[in-house]
């Protein structure tokens, strides 16, 4: 495949990026002490650092934004420096990198939150879902998400400025872009979806407001740190983190023409793939492609010669790849090679250190 589109490079923003191959944002559960990213995080970046991009694990954006333990945050001075190491390390090897900014809203848990309060959501509906907390005997869980109380009209400000405070930190840690991270169920998730928000002010009802708190968010991002280096990840179809949306895809496209109107740098797509839902019809992606001028990155179960025929197709620029970057650091040289893949391990992907996240070997 030596020859393939996938292997070109692309200019995103300002950054040129070495090939079209982006690794996918993916939860591994290892941050250090002050939920801050270690060198350990960096090692295993750094060796995935051959791929056109790099989309960080999400980043929680404040305590309260915060689903599972050990996940890395990026509102404190040691998560900034934390991180810091992270991106200097990918940047050495010659790669660029994305920061996932993340609010999980009702995917939470008072075991998570600030003072043991209740999590936030636009509306007081309880998720059918899952987080991971440590419990007060000091043993780690998987439990039911809570039932969170409903925003205030007046809290909505003081969110929007932390996702601006947490661009502001990503860039400062070096980071190439952010990912305003729009998808699967979390808090911009939440707002987009009638069955989560159920608010009678401007922020419910319609879908014009249910999308005003992302575009607020995305706003607010800009002008801290500039539409070039901003992009969001959508799941239109999704149904994780029990979101149930019939109109997600009239969403998706009226959200993609307001990104186009703001310059965003790229939009991710996260097909309905490991966490269901009905795959996107040929159309959508056509109508996709049209209403979003930026760089379209598109993820979900793809391999080579499909990401290839995308690509040839010019339904996307850059296709996003997630498991196979687990279990192979030098997964581009692998598709360009045709050579065999290692297999992740589901037993590995959350929590531990070295085994399954540092030591998936390279080719010799
Ligand atoms: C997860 O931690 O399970 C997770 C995080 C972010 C996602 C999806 C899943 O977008």
């Amino acid at each position: 495949m030596s020859d393939a589109l996938l292997f070109t490079p692309i200019q995103v923003g300002k950054t040129r990026l070495n090939n079209r191959i982006v690794m996918a944002p993916m939860t591994r559960s290892r941050a250090g002490a002050g939920d801050a990213a270690t060198t350990l995080n960096a090692t295993y970046y750094a060796q995935r650092a051959s791929a056109g991009l790099i989309v960080s694990e999400a980043s929680q954006i404040s305590q309260q934004g915060q689903g599972y333990a050990w996940t890395p945050g990026i509102y404190s001075e040691a998560q900034v420096s934390g991180w810091k190491t992270v991106v200097d390390a990918v940047h050495a090897q010659g790669g660029h990198m994305a920061l996932q900014l993340w609010h999980v809203g009702r995917i939470s848990h008072p075991l998570l939150q600030p003072g043991g309060a209740d999590p936030v959501a636009p509306s007081a509906i309880q998720a059918k879902g899952q987080c991971f907390v440590i419990q007060p005997d000091g043993t780690p869980a998987n439990v039911p998400t809570a039932l969170p109380r409903a925003l205030a009209l007046n809290e909505l400000p003081g969110i929007v400025a932390d996702y601006a405070n947490a661009a502001h930190n990503a860039v400062k840690a070096g980071f190439d872009f952010v990912e305003v991270h729009a998808a699967n169920g979390y808090l911009l998730n939440q707002f987009l979806s009638p069955n989560s928000n159920q608010r009678t002010d401007a922020y419910g009802g319609s879908l014009e407001n249910r999308a005003r708190f992302l575009l607020e968010v995305v706003d607010a991002v800009v002008a801290a740190i500039g539409a070039d280096k901003v992009g969001v990840r959508l799941s239109p179809q999704g149904v994780f983190n029990d979101i149930d949306d019939p109109e997600s895809t009239a969403m998706a496209l009226y959200l993609a023409k307001a990104f186009t109107q703001r310059n965003l740098a790229f939009l991710h797509i996260a097909e309905p793939d490991w966490a269901g839902g009905q795959p996107l019809s040929q159309e959508f992606r056509l109508q996709l492609r049209e209403a979003f001028v930026g760089t379209l990155i598109t993820c979900g179960g793809y391999n080579a010669t499909t990401a290839e025929a995308l690509l040839g197709a010019n339904l996307a620029d850059m296709v996003a790849f997630g498991r196979p970057f687990i279990a192979n650091p030098d997964l581009v040289r692998r598709l360009r090679e045709n050579a065999p893949l290692n297999e992740p391990d589901p037993n590995t992907f959350y929590g531990g250190a070295e085994a399954g996240y540092t030591d998936y070997p390279a080719l010799a």
